[in-house]
């Protein structure tokens, strides 16, 4: 039937882009994605207001998820590859609707969070300037929906990564690499300046007794910290992103899955570092909630390493936008490859080897979202298109196991169904965390790209019967 059609598998395809990238850069890339908004920002949020001190097993509960994820992840990386990453597996091992379906997740996880990653990135500078004595005005840093124009600050950092991106995939590389190093030096600054300042004290009562609000909504508490871990899995978005560069990676059967691990396993060691310490710092009821980390050093009286921080985070929140943006354009030119999306997209520049059209038509239109539209508020969707995504990556394993047993896996994930089973288990109890707002427009979104499946991808499929 047309709807199961699969694709033939070429892990080493030559497809126009330039192959630059070994595994030291894969996990900068990794690093690059994963570490940023939900460290910097959401840790304040997540420990103020839904688990306290147990953030930390927030942080442990969606990163047992990301790992067994991660861990079908880098199997199925290595042995089918492609720019398209989950798309792509399920278009080689499931077929083509459900392909399309993760396709359609991944467009809404890298774009909608690259737009709400900017946002981010525009308050940040914001408060730089301000240390700096400058003002940047309202109308020119909010959305008309929120008072004001537009977000100006949002809308150029898009275009100048676009611009970035077009120039090329090894000059992209280089760049991340230098901000992964701040940004980097800026959690180690946490670490080790306010490590000694810890207070066991404030760590009690680690798990804070609930409360109902008066809009009858809890916080704390057993429920509490499952809640905080759907919220605080955005903070491990972006392992996943690593897997697009596949046709850019040299040796991508080795470099995949070494850079898709190693990634993971450096960035939740800082994780539960930096949230506990950040708990032990400040009472939970203390925390800041916009800029946590740098609030607590201005709280512990340590100004200087304040200031260092807010730096550290800008640059670490632009090579978030830039690797998530990057993901985004190797998706869709993968999708237009195969004729899901309009063929033209998929063009790739002989000179730069990137896919220059694709790149700044997505920038423009990422640069809208973020500098006109409020959503911001609709920002936990990109947790339901990921975990979405991670589970069907987890089905893949074991139906590709059963369907192409013949297939080279240079890497294997471990207790083949137990791992992918439980990373589907996981996956789905953090999905179900989630506010029934962020079902809602997952179900629309969803809605949406079945629509356009059936009204146009089917008929202009490669895998379509010619007239
Ligand atoms: N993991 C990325 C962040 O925290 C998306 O900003």
């Amino acid at each position: 039937m047309s709807l199961f059609r699969t694709k033939p598998i070429d892990v080493n395809a030559n497809t126009g882009l330039k192959r630059c990238l070994g595994a030291f850069d894969l996990t900068m890339l990794g690093i690059g994605c994963i570490i940023g908004t939900g460290i910097f920002v959401l840790t304040g949020v997540v420990a103020a207001q839904h688990s306290g001190p147990a953030i930390v097993l927030s942080f442990i509960l969606s990163g047992i998820a990301c790992a067994f994820s991660a861990l079908c992840y880098a199997e199925l990386a290595g042995a089918i590859g492609g720019a398209g990453s989950a798309y792509g597996y399920a278009y080689s091992g499931i077929g083509e609707l459900i392909a399309w379906f993760i396709g359609w997740d991944l467009i809404l996880e890298y774009s909608v969070a690259t737009s709400t990653v900017a946002i981010g990135w525009s308050g940040y500078l914001g408060k730089i300037l301000e240390l700096l004595g400058l003002h940047l005005p309202h109308a020119l840093t909010n959305a008309p929906l929120d008072g004001g124009i537009a977000n100006v600050p949002a809308m150029i950092i898009v275009l100048l990564l676009s611009v970035l991106l077009s120039i090329g995939v090894s000059e992209s590389a280089r760049f991340n690499t230098v901000m992964v190093i701040v940004k980097l030096a800026a959690v180690a600054i946490f670490i080790i300046v306010a490590g000694p300042h810890v207070n066991p004290a404030n760590w009690h009562p680690f798990i804070p007794a609930q409360v109902t609000d008066i809009d009858g909504q809890s916080h704390f508490g057993y429920g509490g910290i499952l809640s905080g871990a759907s919220l605080i899995f955005f903070a491990y978005i972006g392992f996943d992103a690593v897997s697009t560069a596949a046709e850019e990676t040299i040796k991508p059967q080795r470099n995949l899955p070494i850079g898709i691990i190693a990634s993971l396993v450096i960035c939740t060691v800082l994780y539960i570092l930096v949230s506990g310490i950040l708990t032990g710092v400040v009472h939970y009821d203390q925390i800041d909630v916009k800029a946590p980390i740098a609030d607590a050093l201005k709280q512990l009286g340590i100004g200087w390493a304040e200031a260092l921080i807010s730096v550290g985070a800008l640059a670490g929140i632009t090579t978030v936008m830039l690797v998530l943006y990057f993901g985004l354009t190797r998706v869709v030119l993968a999708m237009s490859r195969d004729g899901l999306l309009p063929k033209p997209m998929a063009r790739v520049n002989p000179k730069t080897q990137t896919p220059v059209h694709l790149i700044l038509g997505s920038g423009v239109a990422i640069a809208l979202i973020a500098g006109l539209s409020p959503i911001g508020k609709v920002a936990q969707l990109v947790n339901m298109g990921t975990l979405a995504a991670f589970f069907m990556v987890c089905a893949s394993v074991i139906v590709l196991r059963k369907t192409r047993p013949e297939l080279k896996r240079p890497f294997r994930t471990p207790l083949v169904p137990l791992v992918p089973l439980l990373g589907m288990g996981f996956c789905a109890f953090l999905m179900a965390g989630l506010p029934a707002i962020t079902w809602e427009a997952f179900f629309i979104w969803s809605a949406v790209g079945l629509a356009i499946y059936f009204i146009y991808s089917r008929t202009h499929s490669e895998l379509a019967p010619q007239p």
